[in-house]
């Protein structure tokens, strides 16, 4: 689970040097609970070494796969004799992803019970989009509290399926279930994050049947079988932005190397709009961030909109940039709880509903600061590193589940950190 612990950082340096981004979390996830439709070895080049994947492959450890980390960041995993006898149920509840188990599970068992999925506390992150699609696909599920109880009684089958919103895991969770079913699954109003794309690439390494991805609507036709493949997952743009956001609020200039540029281009467009010079050279972003930096608007959506995982960090960004800003969430009903933390700070940010106005130009200075999820840790990292003093940031442990070697990666650019 999360080894706990809290941060100090002392800011006020320009970051600088080089960094190499890990392979994506969030492709990550439905990549391994793709692995549970294959009998054969499936190896995995590019895993981050995140806790929020760790736990995934502890749950999969605990139905019986078979894993070997061959090293730091490649995997192989067989699943073929895997058991949910003893699953071990307290880390579905630990992330987001492990929803994404149950397409899988459903082509391997008739019958089942999960319970619900964990993840950030940004908002109450319901899944009847999920149960809704599957019933579609001739599930039976019923609910009784936490524990939830999936039945088939035929193969699942296909279904059109139109999703309220273009859920990103919902997606991927009927494009699992979609590539074994009998017939052609429609997914309409499908997201269109690189995620999504990169399941499909891997879906496709193995066999499956699918085209649209990347669009708002996605056909996938069942196979028969699918077969075991090799894959090296993409680089995750998360973490691209956030210490491209590190590199901006510091006024540092770096060089990321292994990223995957069309996926952070929203990113690098508005990070350009503030004033900073990036440029791509082939698998390397190297971003000069010397100049002032002019605040931004910004609403988060769906894919290809700005990207809600860097609202938190845009919120800090903009703090210190030159001239007033907006920033709005749109994704999200609780994704705003680093506000008064990042006030602490100086940062003057005034929330209204899901609304943030920025009068910008802050100097931000030390305090101390509670971590709340993830993307709020980040976003309270980059303002230290902003800081003159010492910021202390509580439950700093939060950055261990999307970001590999934070402490590391940073302490090469310069930035010095201490664990508390
Ligand atoms: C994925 O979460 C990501 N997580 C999130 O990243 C990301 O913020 C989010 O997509 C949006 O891009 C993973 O991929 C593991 P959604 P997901 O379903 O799929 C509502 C991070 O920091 N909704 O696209 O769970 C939901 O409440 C994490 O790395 C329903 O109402 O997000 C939200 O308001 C945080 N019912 C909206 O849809 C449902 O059944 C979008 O959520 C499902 C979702």
């Amino acid at each position: 689970m999360l080894y706990k612990y809290n941060l100090a950082v002392i800011g006020g340096k320009p970051l600088c040097g080089e960094v190499t981004i890990s392979g994506s979390k969030n492709a990550s996830f439905p990549i391994l609970a793709a692995s549970l439709l294959v009998d054969g070895t499936v190896t995995l080049q590019n895993i981050p070494k995140v806790q929020d994947i760790i736990n995934m492959l502890t749950l999969f450890g605990s139905m019986g796969s078979k894993i070997s980390h061959v090293d730091g960041n490649i995997v192989e995993i067989n699943n073929a004799d895997i058991s949910i006898d003893n699953m071990q149920y307290d880390l579905i509840g630990s992330m987001r992803g492990s929803i994404l188990i149950l397409g899988a599970l459903l082509h391997r068992f008739p019958e089942f019970q999960l319970t619900l999925p964990g993840g950030c506390n940004i908002g109450k992150r319901p899944i009847d989009f999920h149960l809704d699609g599957f019933r579609a696909m001739g599930v039976n599920i019923t609910q009784q509290g936490d524990v939830i109880k999936f039945s088939r009684s035929a193969k699942l089958s296909s279904a059109k399926i139109e999703l309220e919103y273009p859920s990103v895991c919902a997606t991927e969770n009927f494009m699992l279930a979609g590539s074994l079913a009998e017939g052609t699954t429609t997914i309409i109003n499908a997201a269109c994050e690189p995620e999504v794309v990169e399941l499909a690439n891997f879906l496709r390494s193995m066999g499956a049947k699918i085209t649209g991805e990347g669009t708002d609507t996605i056909n996938v036709t069942g196979v028969k079988q699918l077969h075991a493949t090799e894959y090296k997952i993409m680089p995750d743009r998360i973490e691209t932005g956030t210490y491209l956001a590190a590199a901006a609020i510091t006024r540092g200039k770096i060089t990321l190397k292994n990223v995957d540029y069309p996926s952070v281009f929203e990113i690098a467009s508005q990070l350009i709009a503030m004033g900073v010079d990036i440029t791509q050279q082939a698998d390397d972003i190297v971003i000069d961030a010397s100049a002032k930096l002019q605040a931004f608007d910004l609403v988060t959506g769906p894919h290809p909109e700005f990207p809600t995982d860097m609202q938190p960090q845009f919120c800090a960004l903009n703090s210190v940039a030159l001239g007033e800003s907006k920033i709005i969430e749109t994704v999200f009903e609780n994704r705003l709880q680093h506000i008064p933390e990042l006030n602490k700070m100086g940062a003057n940010l005034e929330r209204t509903n899901n609304e943030v106005y920025s009068s910008g130009g802050n100097i931000l200075t030390a305090a101390e600061v509670e971590a709340t999820d993830l993307r709020a840790a980040a976003a309270l990292l980059l303002a230290g590193l902003a800081a003159k003093g010492e910021t202390i940031i509580k439950n700093a442990h939060y950055l261990s589940r999307g970001y590999e070697s934070v402490f590391s990666k940073l302490s090469n650019l310069g930035a010095t950190l201490r664990y508390l």
